[in-house]
């Protein structure tokens, strides 16, 4: 199965011997289905080579802070917010000691002091660096920042001795960063999404549409399904894989999407809107494909059903969460919208612009619900959709 689908994993690899291992760890992550970048610091680049790495997780190997070429690429700030999860293997005893006092005198220590992604290591060095004292305060002090820390295992170690030091192997590695993501927020629960665009058609090949991907409702039930949802997506037409062990239903205009989802609406638990659905459509269709014969032409347009609203006002809802886009006024419009559809919660983004939140890769979110608000910094889709669902449960187990 692949538990890691889509994750986004930043492996930062130090100098010791067991570098080596890491290029196992990049083919077994990939293998799990993340997404893999790695970082090397400099004396990791002396153990193996940065083009190892490149073929292995298929991106470029990121080693240098201060690099003008990296930095108009993937700089060290969007390598940052890209990881759902930094895992730092084998992270040495001198990066251990440079995270602790919040270096960011290189590229790893820069990018994991500048994300707010769950963070890993999994240690390795010779046994009496690993029991020093100054080494065991350094661990303790990540550990109770945060950070996980995986092993290290006991044996024999490339320096001719044995005991504790050694890299955890990378099965174990890629085992441990699946079971980040695992949660039991919404275990035995059933959530319907809609994702996507809808279309509305004008004749039988043109159609009005907007520029919405899909990809934050595709987000948000992958992360449902891994914090132990029943996820039912309802989506548009668009161009992503479907998450695993999620029930797709796939519909094209907004009248289709209003009838999967009141079908399903009033036996779930938490209804959550981010289909950007077509607020009209052309009254009468044409049957056949209109004709340039006209200098200019009037479309009659009528309002599709507010599917959000529907939800909203069954007899027993679900916790209902609708998404605003909007291009200004976000904060005015949302409140409107959460007070006048009687919604538990709404998430609002800007739409339009540089800030767009439409077809890109990372989205920030304003949340209200009667009486609260909370700001999602800007993320990863997947990162967001993380936060917002703890904030639905949060809200949702409240009584
Ligand atoms: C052959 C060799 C093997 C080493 N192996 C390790 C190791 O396993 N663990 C470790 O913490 N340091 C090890 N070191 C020392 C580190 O490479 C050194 O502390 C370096 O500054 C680490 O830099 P980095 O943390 O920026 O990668 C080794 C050094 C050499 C020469």
């Amino acid at each position: 199965m692949q538990q890691l689908a889509n994750r986004h994993v930043l492996l930062g690899v130090t100098g010791g011997i067991a570098a080596y291992k890491s290029a196992d760890l990049v083919r077994r992550l990939a293998e799990a289905g993340a997404q893999v970048r790695v970082m090397m610091t400099r004396a990791a680049t002396e153990f193996v080579s940065a083009l190892t790495f490149q073929a292995l997780s298929g991106n470029p190997v990121h080693t240098e802070l201060l690099d003008p070429r990296a930095e108009a690429g993937m700089g060290h700030i969007e390598l940052a917010r890209w990881a759902d999860l930094i895992v730092v293997a084998p992270a040495s005893a001198d990066t251990i000691a440079r995270l602790v006092h919040g270096r960011a005198d290189d590229l790893l220590t820069a990018v994991c002091l500048a994300s707010d992604a769950a963070r890993a290591m999994a240690p390795a060095m010779n046994r009496l660096m690993w029991a020093n004292p100054v080494t065991q305060d350094n661990v303790a002090a990540l550990a109770a920042r945060g950070w996980a820390i995986w092993g290290p295992g006991e044996g024999d170690q490339a320096c001719g001795e044995t005991g504790p030091g050694r890299m955890l192997e990378p099965a174990d590695i890629t085992a441990r960063a699946a079971q980040i993501f695992a949660s039991e927020l919404f275990t035995g629960q059933r959530l319907v999404i809609t994702a996507g665009p809808t279309r509305e058609a004008l004749d039988p090949v043109r159609y009005l549409s907007n520029h919405s991907s899909g990809k934050m409702g595709f987000a948000l039930a992958r992360e449902a399904v891994a914090a132990g949802a029943q996820v039912t997506l309802v989506t548009g037409p668009v161009h992503l894989a479907s998450p695993e062990r999620v029930t797709r239903v796939d519909v094209t205009s907004a009248g289709e999407m209003h009838d999967a989802v009141l079908q399903r609406a009033g036996d779930c638990d938490v209804f959550i809107a981010t289909a950007a659905v077509v607020d009209y459509r052309p009254a009468s269709p044409a049957a056949h494909k209109i004709k340039k014969d006209r200098d200019t032409m009037t479309v009659e347009l009528v309002r599709n059903p507010d599917i959000l609203a529907e939800v909203a006002a069954l007899e027993h809802p679900p916790f209902t969460v609708g998404f605003a886009a909007e291009t200004y006024a976000v904060e005015r419009y949302a409140k409107a919208k959460l007070d006048a559809k009687n919604l538990n919660m709404i998430a609002a983004n800007q739409v339009g612009g540089a800030d767009s939140a439409f077809d890109a890769d990372d989205n920030r979110l304003q949340v209200y619900w009667p009486g609260g608000y909370a700001s999602i910094e800007r993320a990863s889709k997947n990162k967001v959709a993380r936060q917002l669902l703890e904030l639905i449960a949060e809200q949702l187990h409240k009584d």
